[in-house]
């Protein structure tokens, strides 16, 4: 993968975000910042990130806030920088889904306003902090040939309802094509400085966001039996493998793409 630099990830505490910590763990990252609303979830992630890590020199950070802050979500890309020394690849994975019964016409502005508050503008705190750092950070350079590779790389999460339209989706489905729309922009400001900016646009990936007895468990489960050719669910590991790919120096050509790993649903 070519991963020996820092990485920053958010909504760690569960699901795809905590699996890539694991990951960037597993394919030799020095570090890993953890960053989620849930303390308890975060202490759990970083008890197993240490346990699991051979490496003495490993360093594991964790900061409980809230995504929809900006100056807390700015005060803690900027003290992973400092502890760190520099920020090498930022995860936004800090998610929510909702369902609005009844489509747009029913939904409430305060659902409407939450859902963006996290998933657009989290990702965007997030990823205005870390673009500042990145650009003032010298080129990471490749543990295999020593090329140059980036000054960073960042991986939004979006969805395949960033890609087409998800009944009773109103307000996710438009957070993650702004995600969408914000991964590409901002890929194109930085190409020449060195800052490689990618999403991925998971299916129906098995994780907590799924909250069993849910109408969203109800229609991805119906959505998994007949709309994904692949005909199971994805599982975090499966998304997390390829965010790795994506922040690592095997796709130093890759920026501006918003990749589905979603078993074929968008295919169709
Ligand atoms: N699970 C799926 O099928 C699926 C499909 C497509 C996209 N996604 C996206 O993947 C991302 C991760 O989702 P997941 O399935 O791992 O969900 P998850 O619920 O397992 O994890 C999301 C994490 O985000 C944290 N979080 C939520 N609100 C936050 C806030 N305001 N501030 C800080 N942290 C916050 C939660 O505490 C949780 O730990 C989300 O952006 C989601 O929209 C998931």
């Amino acid at each position: 993968m070519d991963i020996s630099g820092f990485a920053l990830v958010t909504g760690a505490g569960s699901g795809i975000g905590e699996a890539c910590a694991i990951s960037f763990l597993e394919v030799g990252a020095a570090g890993v910042a953890l960053l989620d609303i849930n303390g308890k979830a975060l202490e759990v992630v970083k008890e197993k990130l240490i346990s699991r890590s051979r490496n003495q020199q490993f360093q594991c950070l964790s900061f409980e806030l809230d995504m929809r802050k900006e100056d807390e979500v700015a005060d803690a890309v900027q003290t992973c920088a400092r502890t760190f020394g520099r920020l090498d690849y930022v995860v936004n994975a800090a998610g929510i889904a909702f369902k609005h019964i009844g489509g747009a016409a029913n939904a409430e502005t305060s659902d409407w306003q939450r859902v963006l508050d996290v998933n657009l503008n989290g990702t965007f705190y997030c990823l205005r902090a870390a673009a500042q750092q990145m650009l003032q950070q010298p080129y990471l350079e490749s543990v295999i040939d020593g090329r140059p590779l980036q000054r960073g790389s960042i991986v939004n999460i979006a969805s395949l309802a960033g890609l087409v339209g998800v009944s009773q989706s109103t307000a996710y489905c438009a957070s993650k094509h702004a995600v969408i729309g914000l991964t590409k922009t901002t890929a194109l400001d930085y190409a020449k400085a060195g800052i490689r900016v990618n999403a991925v646009c998971p299916g129906m990936i098995k994780t907590p966001l799924i909250v069993p007895g849910s109408e969203i468990e109800r229609v991805t489960t119906e959505n998994v039996k007949t709309l994904t050719p692949i005909g199971r669910w994805g599982t975090p590991e499966e998304v997390a493998n390829v965010i790795v790919f994506l922040c690592g120096g095997r796709s130093s050509l890759i920026t501006g793409a918003s990749l589905p790993v979603d078993g074929g649903y968008t295919a169709q």
